[in-house]
């Protein structure tokens, strides 16, 4: 039983109809994959499936793989009432188990390598089942402004973000934030220690970006125009000569 099993109903429901078109954080993963059309990508920990299905519409194809089960049969409800082709499958991140070396060309992970306990396997494992010069694509809540001691303050001028416990890694669970966060929790690494260790992994960095929030985004959570919610990072799987 995964942490977000408990979850799953919520989860979906919580995301509601909000359309990744919409989201600025998925905006900047988009313009990091370019043209899916014909690739093979992993959609690491999908969750429902909303990224999965988005590529699929976008004629990649596409394999989704969870560790919740239950947040895969909703996945796989939508994908009876609306079929696209996708396979979804139960696996974890750090092993991906059952996949082959080299099986896809580009590997997302859309806001949940925060929720994977250990960075090391994961990495490796994404490394594996990537052909060489394959991409990966991550988002992640923003490690410099989500930590366990981070919170909102007034202050003239406005919003501002305040952060403690930046250097403490590990799990966290916020007392008092309504999304996951609050309910499961995540897991809190620094940028270098992400950075490093793609870069000590056979990945090369190909670019960063943290996106400001706008329109419907930005009315509901302000200080995300002030600070950047999320980091987005594109490496590619380094090709040996
Ligand atoms: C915040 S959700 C994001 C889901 C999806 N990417 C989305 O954008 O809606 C985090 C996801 O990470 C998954 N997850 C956590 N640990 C995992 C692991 N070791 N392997 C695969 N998935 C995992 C959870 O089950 C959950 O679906």
């Amino acid at each position: 039983m995964s942490a977000y099993d408990e979850i799953a109903e919520w989860y979906d429901v919580w995301l509601g109809g909000a359309a990744l078109e919409d989201d600025a954080v998925f905006a900047a993963v988009e313009s990091f994959m370019g043209n899916v059309a014909g690739l093979r990508v992993c959609d690491l920990a999908c969750g429902q499936g909303r990224l999965a299905r988005h590529l699929a519409d976008r004629r990649a194809v596409v394999t989704g793989v969870d560790i919740s089960s239950k947040l895969l049969d909703i996945a796989r409800g939508y994908e009876a009432r609306e079929p696209r082709n996708i396979e979804y499958r139960l696996g974890d991140a750090r092993t991906l188990d059952g996949f082959a070396a080299a099986e896809f060309d580009g590997v997302v992970c859309f806001m949940a390598l925060m929720d994977i306990a250990e960075l090391e396997p994961t990495v490796r494992s994404v490394h594996r089942v990537l052909r060489a010069g394959g991409w990966f694509i991550f988002a992640v809540l923003h490690p410099c402004f989500h930590t366990s001691r981070s919170d909102e303050l007034s202050v003239a001028g406005g919003l501002v973000r305040t952060i403690g416990s930046y250097f403490v890694e590990g799990h966290w669970r916020s007392d008092t934030r309504t999304g996951p966060p609050g309910k499961v929790g995540a897991y809190h690494r620094t940028l270098s220690t992400y950075i490093n260790m793609f870069l000590a992994n056979g990945f090369r960095l190909d670019g960063v970006a943290e996106p400001r929030l706008t329109g419907r985004q930005a009315e509901l959570r302000p200080i995300w125009t002030e600070v950047p919610a999320a980091l987005v990072v594109r490496c590619s799987k380094a090709v040996e000569v």
